[in-house]
Protein backbone atom coordinates (compact mmCIF):
# COMPACT_ATOMS: atom_id res chain seq x y z
CA UNK A 1 0.00 0.00 0.00
CA UNK A 2 1.34 3.47 -0.81
CA UNK A 3 0.92 6.40 1.60
CA UNK A 4 2.39 9.87 0.65
CA UNK A 5 5.18 7.32 -1.74
CA UNK A 6 5.90 5.06 0.80
CA UNK A 7 5.27 1.57 1.06
CA UNK A 8 3.49 0.07 4.06
CA UNK A 9 1.02 -2.44 5.57
CA UNK A 10 -1.30 -2.41 7.49
CA UNK A 11 -0.12 -4.13 10.86
CA UNK A 12 3.56 -5.34 11.59
CA UNK A 13 5.84 -6.23 14.64
CA UNK A 14 7.79 -3.28 16.03
CA UNK A 15 11.18 -3.10 14.25
CA UNK A 16 13.09 -2.06 17.38
CA UNK A 17 10.91 -4.36 20.20
CA UNK A 18 9.06 -7.08 18.80
CA UNK A 19 7.16 -7.29 21.86
CA UNK A 20 4.93 -4.27 20.28
CA UNK A 21 2.81 -4.49 17.10
CA UNK A 22 2.53 -1.69 15.33
CA UNK A 23 -0.86 -0.31 13.52
CA UNK A 24 -2.51 2.75 11.60
CA UNK A 25 -5.07 4.24 13.35
CA UNK A 26 -7.94 4.21 10.99
CA UNK A 27 -10.02 6.50 13.14
CA UNK A 28 -8.19 9.33 12.03
CA UNK A 29 -7.85 8.99 8.68
CA UNK A 30 -7.64 10.26 6.17
CA UNK A 31 -7.06 13.82 8.77
CA UNK A 32 -4.29 12.57 10.42
CA UNK A 33 -1.95 9.22 10.03
CA UNK A 34 -0.90 7.93 13.22
CA UNK A 35 1.20 4.68 13.98
CA UNK A 36 -0.33 3.02 17.37
CA UNK A 37 2.10 0.80 19.66
CA UNK A 38 -0.09 -2.47 20.61
CA UNK A 39 1.82 -3.72 23.70
CA UNK A 40 -0.69 -6.08 24.86
CA UNK A 41 -4.02 -8.39 24.40
CA UNK A 42 -6.23 -5.79 25.96
CA UNK A 43 -4.94 -2.96 24.45
CA UNK A 44 -5.22 -5.21 20.58
CA UNK A 45 -9.00 -6.10 21.65
CA UNK A 46 -9.90 -2.43 22.52
CA UNK A 47 -7.90 -1.77 18.90
CA UNK A 48 -10.54 -4.28 17.14
CA UNK A 49 -13.53 -3.23 18.80
CA UNK A 50 -13.45 0.08 18.74
CA UNK A 51 -11.91 -0.32 14.95
CA UNK A 52 -8.25 1.80 15.20
CA UNK A 53 -7.94 -1.35 13.25
CA UNK A 54 -10.93 -2.78 11.07
CA UNK A 55 -11.72 -5.15 7.81
CA UNK A 56 -12.00 -8.66 7.48
CA UNK A 57 -8.56 -9.55 6.71
CA UNK A 58 -6.44 -7.10 8.87
CA UNK A 59 -8.82 -7.93 12.32
CA UNK A 60 -7.59 -11.34 11.48
CA UNK A 61 -3.91 -10.58 11.72
CA UNK A 62 -4.56 -8.31 14.49
CA UNK A 63 -6.42 -11.02 16.14
CA UNK A 64 -3.49 -13.29 15.82
CA UNK A 65 -0.86 -10.94 17.14
CA UNK A 66 -3.10 -10.00 19.67
CA UNK A 67 -3.08 -14.25 20.58
CA UNK A 68 1.03 -13.73 20.16
CA UNK A 69 0.86 -10.76 22.66
CA UNK A 70 -1.79 -13.10 25.16
CA UNK A 71 1.30 -16.21 24.81
CA UNK A 72 3.45 -13.25 26.08
CA UNK A 73 1.31 -12.27 29.00
CA UNK A 74 0.31 -16.11 29.74
CA UNK A 75 1.88 -17.44 33.22
CA UNK A 76 3.54 -20.75 32.76
CA UNK A 77 1.57 -22.18 35.21
CA UNK A 78 -1.76 -22.23 33.15
CA UNK A 79 -0.79 -21.07 30.00
CA UNK A 80 -3.70 -22.78 28.04
CA UNK A 81 -6.26 -21.58 30.31
CA UNK A 82 -4.77 -18.14 29.96
CA UNK A 83 -5.00 -18.28 26.09
CA UNK A 84 -8.50 -19.81 25.83
CA UNK A 85 -9.73 -17.35 27.68
CA UNK A 86 -7.42 -14.62 25.53
CA UNK A 87 -9.08 -16.50 22.63
CA UNK A 88 -12.77 -15.91 23.71
CA UNK A 89 -12.76 -12.30 24.07
CA UNK A 90 -10.99 -11.76 21.22
CA UNK A 91 -13.82 -13.71 19.10
CA UNK A 92 -16.25 -11.58 21.01
CA UNK A 93 -14.30 -8.42 19.79
CA UNK A 94 -16.21 -8.11 16.46
CA UNK A 95 -18.58 -11.06 16.66
CA UNK A 96 -19.80 -11.62 12.78
CA UNK A 97 -15.79 -11.26 11.34
CA UNK A 98 -14.84 -14.33 10.37
CA UNK A 99 -11.26 -13.65 9.36
CA UNK A 100 -10.66 -13.02 13.14
CA UNK A 101 -12.04 -16.48 14.47
CA UNK A 102 -10.29 -18.03 12.01
CA UNK A 103 -7.08 -16.66 13.07
CA UNK A 104 -7.91 -17.06 16.69
CA UNK A 105 -8.01 -20.42 16.23
CA UNK A 106 -5.42 -21.07 13.76
CA UNK A 107 -3.14 -19.54 16.57
CA UNK A 108 -4.25 -21.98 19.06
CA UNK A 109 -3.86 -24.89 16.66
CA UNK A 110 -0.23 -24.34 16.02
CA UNK A 111 0.84 -23.50 19.70
CA UNK A 112 -1.16 -26.59 20.87
CA UNK A 113 1.43 -29.39 19.54
CA UNK A 114 4.73 -27.33 21.41
CA UNK A 115 6.09 -28.84 24.17
CA UNK A 116 6.40 -25.80 26.50
CA UNK A 117 5.61 -22.46 26.93
CA UNK A 118 8.68 -20.80 25.62
CA UNK A 119 7.96 -22.75 22.09
CA UNK A 120 4.30 -21.92 22.39
CA UNK A 121 5.63 -17.90 22.31
CA UNK A 122 7.99 -18.33 19.53
CA UNK A 123 5.10 -20.32 17.64
CA UNK A 124 2.74 -17.95 18.16
CA UNK A 125 4.72 -15.12 17.08
CA UNK A 126 5.70 -17.36 13.95
CA UNK A 127 1.65 -18.29 13.03
CA UNK A 128 0.70 -14.32 13.56
CA UNK A 129 3.78 -13.22 10.89
CA UNK A 130 2.18 -16.20 8.23
CA UNK A 131 -1.56 -15.24 8.89
CA UNK A 132 -0.75 -11.56 7.99
CA UNK A 133 1.75 -12.62 4.96
CA UNK A 134 -0.93 -15.27 3.76
CA UNK A 135 -2.84 -12.21 3.95
CA UNK A 136 -1.35 -9.92 1.76
CA UNK A 137 -0.14 -12.88 -0.60
CA UNK A 138 -4.36 -13.99 -0.71
CA UNK A 139 -4.86 -10.29 -1.94
CA UNK A 140 -2.63 -9.87 -4.80
CA UNK A 141 -3.69 -13.10 -6.07
CA UNK A 142 -7.60 -11.96 -6.26
CA UNK A 143 -6.05 -8.97 -8.10
CA UNK A 144 -4.71 -11.45 -10.36
CA UNK A 145 -8.19 -13.39 -11.40
CA UNK A 146 -10.06 -10.29 -10.75
CA UNK A 147 -8.49 -8.30 -13.33
CA UNK A 148 -9.74 -10.50 -15.93
CA UNK A 149 -13.42 -9.53 -15.39
CA UNK A 150 -12.25 -5.83 -15.51
CA UNK A 151 -10.36 -6.98 -18.93
CA UNK A 152 -13.00 -7.90 -20.65
CA UNK A 153 -15.26 -5.03 -20.06
CA UNK A 154 -12.82 -2.57 -20.79
CA UNK A 155 -12.63 -4.47 -24.46
CA UNK A 156 -16.28 -4.23 -24.72
CA UNK A 157 -15.87 -0.61 -24.02
CA UNK A 158 -12.96 -0.35 -26.41
CA UNK A 159 -10.96 0.92 -23.50
CA UNK A 160 -13.06 3.64 -22.14
CA UNK A 161 -12.85 3.65 -18.52
CA UNK A 162 -14.34 0.53 -16.56
CA UNK A 163 -16.76 2.17 -13.73
CA UNK A 164 -16.68 0.41 -10.63
CA UNK A 165 -18.63 0.84 -7.90
CA UNK A 166 -17.67 0.09 -4.12
CA UNK A 167 -19.09 -0.29 -0.95
CA UNK A 168 -17.46 -0.01 2.34
CA UNK A 169 -13.50 -0.47 2.77
CA UNK A 170 -12.49 -3.31 0.92
CA UNK A 171 -9.17 -1.79 0.22
CA UNK A 172 -5.66 -2.33 1.53
CA UNK A 173 -6.66 -0.87 5.19
CA UNK A 174 -8.71 -3.51 5.56
CA UNK A 175 -6.03 -6.38 4.73
CA UNK A 176 -2.79 -6.50 5.39
CA UNK A 177 -1.83 -5.00 1.85
CA UNK A 178 -3.18 -4.63 -1.77
CA UNK A 179 -7.31 -5.32 -0.42
CA UNK A 180 -9.36 -7.50 -1.69
CA UNK A 181 -12.36 -5.65 -3.66
CA UNK A 182 -9.32 -3.03 -4.41
CA UNK A 183 -7.28 -5.30 -6.04
CA UNK A 184 -8.49 -6.14 -9.35
CA UNK A 185 -8.53 -2.50 -9.92
CA UNK A 186 -5.18 -2.00 -8.54
CA UNK A 187 -4.05 -4.93 -10.72
CA UNK A 188 -6.17 -3.18 -13.91
CA UNK A 189 -4.09 -0.05 -13.37
CA UNK A 190 -1.21 -1.48 -12.93
CA UNK A 191 -2.30 -3.18 -16.77
CA UNK A 192 -2.71 0.40 -17.59
CA UNK A 193 -6.78 -0.11 -18.01
CA UNK A 194 -8.50 2.91 -17.99
CA UNK A 195 -10.85 2.53 -14.24
CA UNK A 196 -13.04 4.94 -12.35
CA UNK A 197 -14.43 4.15 -8.82
CA UNK A 198 -17.89 5.26 -7.54
CA UNK A 199 -17.13 4.77 -3.89
CA UNK A 200 -20.21 4.45 -1.71
CA UNK A 201 -20.26 7.08 1.26
CA UNK A 202 -20.61 4.17 3.91
CA UNK A 203 -23.18 5.25 6.50
CA UNK A 204 -22.25 5.37 9.55
CA UNK A 205 -18.89 5.04 10.27
CA UNK A 206 -18.10 6.21 6.15
CA UNK A 207 -15.58 3.50 5.25
CA UNK A 208 -15.96 4.87 1.83
CA UNK A 209 -15.47 8.78 2.24
CA UNK A 210 -12.79 8.40 4.93
CA UNK A 211 -10.79 5.46 3.83
CA UNK A 212 -11.66 3.87 0.48
CA UNK A 213 -11.42 7.23 -1.54
CA UNK A 214 -8.21 8.26 0.35
CA UNK A 215 -6.48 5.26 -0.10
CA UNK A 216 -7.55 5.20 -4.03
CA UNK A 217 -6.32 9.15 -4.29
CA UNK A 218 -3.21 7.75 -2.79
CA UNK A 219 -2.73 4.95 -5.49
CA UNK A 220 -3.73 7.56 -8.17
CA UNK A 221 -7.20 5.92 -9.50
CA UNK A 222 -9.73 7.89 -10.59
CA UNK A 223 -12.75 8.11 -8.36
CA UNK A 224 -15.80 9.65 -7.09
CA UNK A 225 -17.81 10.04 -3.76
CA UNK A 226 -21.26 9.28 -3.64
CA UNK A 227 -23.72 8.93 -0.65
CA UNK A 228 -24.85 5.51 0.18
CA UNK A 229 -28.32 6.17 -2.17
CA UNK A 230 -27.06 7.07 -5.19
CA UNK A 231 -26.10 3.88 -6.52
CA UNK A 232 -28.74 2.38 -8.09
CA UNK A 233 -29.82 5.58 -9.90
CA UNK A 234 -25.84 5.35 -11.18
CA UNK A 235 -26.95 1.78 -12.22
CA UNK A 236 -30.28 2.68 -14.38
CA UNK A 237 -27.87 5.35 -15.96
CA UNK A 238 -25.68 2.98 -17.30
CA UNK A 239 -22.92 4.43 -15.66
CA UNK A 240 -21.74 1.39 -13.30
CA UNK A 241 -19.72 -1.64 -15.14
CA UNK A 242 -19.88 -3.61 -12.50
CA UNK A 243 -19.98 -3.93 -8.26
CA UNK A 244 -16.96 -5.68 -6.55
CA UNK A 245 -17.22 -5.36 -2.52
CA UNK A 246 -15.48 -7.56 -0.09
CA UNK A 247 -17.45 -9.92 2.53
CA UNK A 248 -16.56 -9.93 6.49
CA UNK A 249 -18.01 -13.80 6.20
CA UNK A 250 -19.34 -15.82 3.20
CA UNK A 251 -21.24 -19.39 3.68
CA UNK A 252 -20.28 -22.36 1.79
CA UNK A 253 -23.52 -22.10 0.21
CA UNK A 254 -22.83 -18.41 -0.93
CA UNK A 255 -24.70 -15.93 1.02
CA UNK A 256 -22.60 -13.16 1.71
CA UNK A 257 -22.43 -10.77 4.69
CA UNK A 258 -20.66 -7.38 4.62
CA UNK A 259 -21.36 -3.68 5.38
CA UNK A 260 -24.62 -2.62 5.72
CA UNK A 261 -26.37 -1.54 2.70
CA UNK A 262 -24.56 -4.26 0.33
CA UNK A 263 -27.97 -6.20 -0.04
CA UNK A 264 -29.64 -2.97 -1.53
CA UNK A 265 -26.76 -2.07 -3.69
CA UNK A 266 -26.90 -6.48 -5.10
CA UNK A 267 -31.05 -5.63 -5.30
CA UNK A 268 -30.13 -2.53 -7.82
CA UNK A 269 -27.72 -4.59 -10.08
CA UNK A 270 -29.58 -7.69 -10.16
CA UNK A 271 -32.71 -5.04 -11.58
CA UNK A 272 -30.48 -3.29 -13.80
CA UNK A 273 -27.92 -6.50 -14.94
CA UNK A 274 -24.91 -5.08 -13.40
CA UNK A 275 -22.73 -8.14 -12.39
CA UNK A 276 -22.36 -7.83 -8.63
CA UNK A 277 -18.81 -9.64 -7.72
CA UNK A 278 -17.65 -10.34 -3.79
CA UNK A 279 -14.14 -10.57 -3.61
CA UNK A 280 -12.27 -12.67 -0.53
CA UNK A 281 -9.65 -14.16 0.64
CA UNK A 282 -10.98 -18.11 1.58
CA UNK A 283 -10.02 -17.66 5.75
CA UNK A 284 -13.59 -15.72 4.75
CA UNK A 285 -15.37 -18.50 4.77
CA UNK A 286 -17.40 -20.27 7.17
CA UNK A 287 -17.62 -23.48 5.69
CA UNK A 288 -20.34 -24.87 8.75
CA UNK A 289 -23.45 -22.20 8.17
CA UNK A 290 -25.79 -23.12 5.15
CA UNK A 291 -27.83 -20.12 5.71
CA UNK A 292 -26.73 -16.22 5.82
CA UNK A 293 -29.44 -15.19 7.79
CA UNK A 294 -27.51 -17.57 10.83
CA UNK A 295 -24.46 -15.55 11.06
CA UNK A 296 -25.08 -12.79 14.53
CA UNK A 297 -24.88 -9.21 12.93
CA UNK A 298 -23.51 -6.89 15.02
CA UNK A 299 -24.97 -4.28 16.54
CA UNK A 300 -22.66 -1.00 17.69
CA UNK A 301 -23.53 1.94 19.36
CA UNK A 302 -26.10 4.35 18.11
CA UNK A 303 -24.11 7.69 18.64
CA UNK A 304 -21.93 6.47 15.10
CA UNK A 305 -25.22 7.26 13.56
CA UNK A 306 -26.03 10.31 15.70
CA UNK A 307 -22.65 11.91 15.74
CA UNK A 308 -20.10 12.48 13.42
CA UNK A 309 -16.35 13.47 13.55
CA UNK A 310 -14.24 15.10 10.93
CA UNK A 311 -11.92 18.52 10.63
CA UNK A 312 -13.14 21.79 11.26
CA UNK A 313 -12.07 25.00 9.71
CA UNK A 314 -9.19 25.56 11.51
CA UNK A 315 -8.02 22.29 10.98
CA UNK A 316 -8.96 20.35 14.41
CA UNK A 317 -10.82 17.01 14.65
CA UNK A 318 -13.99 17.95 15.80
CA UNK A 319 -17.36 15.64 16.74
CA UNK A 320 -20.40 16.88 16.65
CA UNK A 321 -24.30 15.65 17.18
CA UNK A 322 -26.26 15.27 13.82
CA UNK A 323 -29.66 14.28 15.82
CA UNK A 324 -31.33 15.96 18.70
CA UNK A 325 -30.05 14.30 21.89
CA UNK A 326 -33.18 12.22 22.98
CA UNK A 327 -32.54 10.67 19.15
CA UNK A 328 -32.03 6.81 20.21
CA UNK A 329 -30.50 5.10 16.64
CA UNK A 330 -30.59 1.37 15.74
CA UNK A 331 -27.21 0.97 14.69
CA UNK A 332 -27.11 -2.49 12.28
CA UNK A 333 -23.29 -2.96 10.95
CA UNK A 334 -23.72 -5.82 8.75
CA UNK A 335 -26.10 -7.17 6.35
CA UNK A 336 -26.84 -10.20 4.08
CA UNK A 337 -26.79 -10.78 0.38
CA UNK A 338 -28.25 -13.54 -0.88
CA UNK A 339 -26.13 -15.73 -2.88
CA UNK A 340 -28.71 -15.72 -5.55
CA UNK A 341 -28.07 -12.09 -6.07
CA UNK A 342 -23.89 -12.64 -6.58
CA UNK A 343 -22.47 -13.02 -10.06
CA UNK A 344 -19.30 -14.51 -8.50
CA UNK A 345 -17.06 -15.00 -6.32
CA UNK A 346 -13.46 -13.57 -6.38
CA UNK A 347 -10.84 -15.33 -4.27
CA UNK A 348 -7.37 -16.50 -4.36
CA UNK A 349 -7.49 -19.85 -6.29
CA UNK A 350 -10.14 -18.23 -8.56
CA UNK A 351 -13.80 -17.07 -9.61
CA UNK A 352 -16.73 -19.35 -8.52
CA UNK A 353 -20.10 -19.31 -8.84
CA UNK A 354 -21.61 -18.12 -5.26
CA UNK A 355 -23.30 -22.25 -4.94
CA UNK A 356 -22.10 -24.96 -2.38
CA UNK A 357 -20.56 -27.67 -5.40
CA UNK A 358 -18.63 -25.01 -6.96
CA UNK A 359 -17.22 -23.88 -3.94
CA UNK A 360 -16.23 -26.80 -2.37
CA UNK A 361 -14.60 -28.24 -5.83
CA UNK A 362 -11.85 -24.87 -5.59
CA UNK A 363 -11.13 -25.99 -1.79
CA UNK A 364 -11.64 -29.69 -1.95
CA UNK A 365 -9.51 -29.93 1.57
CA UNK A 366 -12.38 -27.75 3.39
CA UNK A 367 -14.88 -30.76 4.15
CA UNK A 368 -18.54 -30.61 3.50
CA UNK A 369 -21.36 -30.01 6.66
O1 LIG B 1 -16.96 -2.59 10.27
P1 LIG B 1 -15.79 -2.81 9.38
O2 LIG B 1 -15.26 -1.58 8.74
O3 LIG B 1 -14.71 -3.64 10.01
O4 LIG B 1 -16.46 -3.68 8.27
C1 LIG B 1 -15.77 -4.52 7.50
C2 LIG B 1 -15.63 -3.96 6.19
O5 LIG B 1 -14.69 -3.24 5.98
C3 LIG B 1 -16.59 -4.19 5.16
O6 LIG B 1 -17.73 -4.81 5.47
C4 LIG B 1 -15.87 -4.66 3.95
O7 LIG B 1 -16.63 -4.43 2.85
C5 LIG B 1 -15.49 -6.10 4.05
S1 LIG B 1 -14.03 -6.28 4.88
C6 LIG B 1 -12.98 -6.51 3.58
Amino acid sequence: MNYNGTHYQTIWPDPQNKQQICIIDQRKLPHQFIVEKIATADQMITAIRDMHVRGAGLIGAAAGFGMYLAALQAPDASFDAYMLAAARSFDASRPTARNLMWAVERILQTIAGAPDPAAKKAMAYTAACSIADEDAGFCKRIGEHGVKIIEEISRKKNGAPVNILTHCNAGWLAFVDHGSATAPIYAARDAGLAVHVWVDETRPWNQGSRLTAWELQQEGVANTLICDNTGGHLMQLGQVDMVIVGADRVTHTGDVVNKIGTYLKALAAKDTDVPFFVALPSSTFDWKLDNGMDIPIEQRAGEEITTLTGKDIHGELRTVLLAGEETRAANYSFDVTPARLVTGLITERGIVRPERNAIHRLFPEEGRS
